[in-house]
């Protein structure tokens, strides 16, 4: 389905005025050159489903592969696309093409077949000194771009245009568009949690004891897909046992044993947003004493965490609350031994709690912006939406780790939304206490003769 133009329209006429303030302040003209890329290659002469690069789609609307948009504030035609042209051979194969044609009807102020870019380019520089372009990514690529340039440099030296003369990472300025989502965004988040907390249900109901982790998996994905999702928005993790410490673990082929923990982390892409949750739970239906003891601690750290996503809090605030609380944990089970500021300070905890406590959710699973100003941690602001997932992962072979802990992995992941009245858990339907993880995963009735 193609998003409304009138959702793009909006995001090109602020991202042309920042390129525009950019341009006052540095007194050279700015112009941005995006590319939307190819689908990706599988293997021999498969590719993968085209997915576009999330800044080009932000900003057009296009979902065809190959796509070039060139942004040049003040121009006669600020917005122009490059596009796969029309081509009845080829769209038997892969589908109808909006072509030159579908790119002016969406919006575009010129657009021509992609094929005509190198001949173009260097005449459409002509007058911008500085360009945003992502370069260091694909050598062609890189030729392309400098080749238009010196194109527009040989005519400057005849007109005395400005030319090409600095290269820009465009993904800062507009990450930081992207950072702040709108209601059309929200609700698109809000979808997706619903769909991967369902998803989430099912996963606990399939894992029961000798189920496979590709079981769990599959009802996973067959459910973001039977609700219209695009699929998962990264590849779905399902852990059992001391593959739950594996932190992005993805193989998923082993069977789920009675007795072990499964770490489900997985997330619906939906109309272009993810969403991104992890769960873990009992596969028999029963924390055991121990994994109970240290799933307590995990909730309790993701809470205190959660509680410090407020307008205005910098966003490092919630990783120092969860480490404070992993660590005093870690001290309480004998795992970690001396004074939590003294274990914190020396980063003790980072054996067992290696990553951060979250980022920043929308189009990307790691989405776009900063996250810190200058040396200062961000304060975070209505309209962010980030996740909060601390974890604790207790190796099998850690003399250290009291026998009854060792092999225990567990995260916890939920999607929150900052609003002025405070932190919104956008995925708050998916079961987390011990009690309700207890009861989704009851095997009792598998029992039953
Ligand atoms: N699923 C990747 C992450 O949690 O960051
Ligand atoms: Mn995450
Ligand atoms: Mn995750």
């Amino acid at each position: 389905m193609t998003p409304p133009v009138d959702l793009h329209a909006p995001r090109r006429a602020q991202y042309l005025a920042r390129l525009h303030e950019a341009s006052v302040a540095s007194r050279s003209p700015h112009a941005a050159l995006l590319f939307g890329g190819h689908p990706p290659k599988r293997n021999g002469d498969s590719e993968y489903r085209y997915r576009p690069c999330s800044d080009v789609h932000y900003l057009t609307g296009w979902e065809d592969p190959e796509v070039v948009a060139l942004f040049r504030p003040g121009a006669e035609h600020p917005y122009i696309l490059f596009v796969q042209p029309k081509d009845p051979a080829r769209e038997v194969w892969t589908g109808v093409r909006p072509g030159v044609a579908g790119a002016l009807a969406r919006g575009a102020d010129l657009a021509f077949p992609v094929g005509e870019l190198d001949s173009r380019l260097g005449e459409l520089l002509q007058g911008y000194g500085v360009l945003h372009v992502r370069l260091g990514e694909d050598a062609a690529r890189d030729a392309r771009v400098f080749r238009a340039s010196a194109s527009s440099a040989r005519a400057a030296a005849r007109n005395g245009l400005e030319v090409p003369h600095t290269w820009v990472d465009p993904r800062r300025m507009i990450g930081e568009m992207r950072l702040i989502k709108s209601d059309e965004e929200i609700a698109r988040l809000r979808t997706a949690a619903m769909i991967t907390c369902e998803a989430h249900r099912n996963a606990m109901r399939t894992g029961a004891p000798g189920a496979w982790e590709y079981e769990v998996e599959s009802a996973v994905d067959h459910t973001f897909r039977r609700h219209g999702g695009n699929g998962p928005g990264y590849t779905t993790i399902v852990g059992g046992g001391a593959n739950a410490c594996i932190l992005h673990y993805v193989t998923n082929r082993e069977v789920l044993r009675d007795g072990d923990l499964c770490l489900v982390d997985a997330g619906c892409e939906f109309q272009y947003y993810t969403a991104d949750v992890t769960r873990t739970w009992p596969v028999n239906g029963r924390f055991t004493p121990a994994q109970r003891a240290v799933y307590e601690i995990v909730l309790a750290a993701q809470e205190a965490a959660i509680d410090r996503a407020r307008v205005g809090v910098p966003y490092r605030e919630m990783h120092d609350a969860a480490v404070r609380v992993l660590t005093q944990g870690l001290v309480d089970l004998g795992i970690l031994e001396g004074r939590v500021d003294e274990l914190i300070a020396g980063e003790a905890y980072k054996a067992y709690y290696m990553h951060g406590t979250g980022h920043w959710l929308g189009m990307d699973v790691h989405d776009a912006g900063a996250y810190w100003l200058g040396f200062e941690s961000r304060a975070l602001a209505p309209g962010m939406v980030l996740t909060v997932e601390p974890g604790l992962y207790l190796p099998e072979d850690d003399d250290r780790v009291p026998e009854a802990y060792r092999g225990i992995g567990i995260r916890i992941e939920d999607d929150v939304l900052v609003t002025p009245s405070g932190p919104e858990v956008l995925t708050a339907d998916c079961p987390k206490s011990v009690a309700d993880l207890e009861a989704i995963c009851d095997r009792s009735a598998l029992s039953r003769p």
